[in-house]
């Protein structure tokens, strides 16, 4: 154009001056909205995650849960985890009472330590099923309320690293508010006592090797820390999913006496989940798991005379001692 004259030259070097930054300008803006849709894209994940914790948040709304619960029911319970085709639980029902001890037996994955978590309003029921505290759906009590009623030994213990004493009291309030004589009484009740005594710094001693100075504990040792933050709780409601499992068999023997037997409390219902069926021998009421479901219930010599699944486990059990015992005698 510029060579047949029909552009002055001039406007012909202007053209392509804007030419370029046009082009730049284009590629600019193709970049950002490249960049604005991969970030919109977080945002969705932001959003998505933001929702997923707001539904995960215990209730804040509701009655708050009873100082102390005379019964606990739950009535045809099922629960599936997410992600998993079959439920943990399948219409589970049953009634536990102030001042009673019951026991959940059963093979693994059958289901006690689900049903016990929902028994305390830790996860909530599905598809139809209840839950009551004294009448009162655990739905509608306060989840932190609900949560502060119950004292949970579990399983595979938290590790806190902090010192033994906050480690006891960690269960209730801050450790400014700590009472060193409670904490004295359900270390003894234990067996934490000793373990603590032996520590340098005693009470003081922090837990975790994490930090300089800090000393770690066996399984047993840390599960006798456990029960005893369980017991400084001092909660209406005690779960003990397998307290005793890795403590040496003195140490258990002296946490079953220390629980079950000389600390009977009529304001406390008490949930023992344990393997070792000669300790549930004294509760006042077994309830036998198997799939998901309660197969049998009833006390130990109901349960024997029935002589059904807990009859077999439990014979399996006393004539592996037995034979023991005759081989050394
Ligand atoms: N956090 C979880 N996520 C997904 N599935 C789970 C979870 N916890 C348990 N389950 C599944 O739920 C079922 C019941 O598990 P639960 O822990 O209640 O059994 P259990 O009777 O306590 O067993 P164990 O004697 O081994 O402690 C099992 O099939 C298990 O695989
Ligand atoms: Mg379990």
């Amino acid at each position: 154009m510029l060579i047949a004259g029909w552009l002055p030259l001039a406007a012909g070097a202007g053209a392509v001056l804007a030419i370029q930054a046009a082009q730049t300008s284009l590629t600019r803006l193709v970049d950002v909205s490249h960049l604005v849709y991969e970030h919109a894209m977080w945002v969705d994940d932001l959003l998505a995650f933001q929702e997923r914790c707001r539904a995960l948040q215990p209730r804040r709304s509701g009655l708050p849960a009873p100082g102390t619960v005379r019964i606990i029911t739950l009535d045809d319970v099922t629960f599936t985890y997410p992600g998993k085709d079959t439920p943990a639980l399948n219409g589970i029902s049953m009634t536990l009472h102030a001042g009673q001890t019951v026991a959940f037996v059963g093979v693994n994955g059958s289901g006690k330590s689900t049903c016990a978590r929902l028994l305390a309003g830790l996860y909530e029921p599905q598809e139809g099923g209840t839950v009551t505290w004294d009448g009162v759906n655990v739905l509608d009590l306060d989840a932190e309320s609900l949560q502060a009623r119950v004292g949970c030994v579990l399983q595979d213990p938290v590790r806190f690293p902090f010192s033994a004493l906050a480690n006891l009291t960690v269960s209730r309030g801050t450790l400014t508010e700590a009472d060193p004589r409670r904490a004295l009484e359900a270390a003894r009740a234990s067996g934490a006592e000793q373990v603590i005594a032996a520590l340098p710094g005693g009470w003081e001693a922090l837990l975790s090797k994490r930090f300089r100075g800090g000393h770690e504990l066996s399984a047993g040792q840390w599960a006798k820390i456990a029960v005893a933050r369980g017991l400084y709780k001092n909660a209406p409601v005690l779960l003990l999913d397998e307290p005793t499992s890795s403590m040496d068999p003195r140490a258990e023997h002296a946490v079953y006496e220390a629980v079950l037997r000389d600390n009977p409390r009529s304001d406390q219902i008490t949930v023992l989940i344990s393997h070792r069926l000669a300790s549930v021998v004294s509760c006042d009421r077994v309830f036998v798991f198997d799939g998901g479901r309660v197969i049998e219930s009833g006390t130990h010599q109901e349960l024997m005379n029935l002589g059904g699944e807990y009859a077999a486990m439990f014979t399996l059990q006393a004539d592996g001692y037995r034979a023991e015992a005759g081989e050394t005698a």
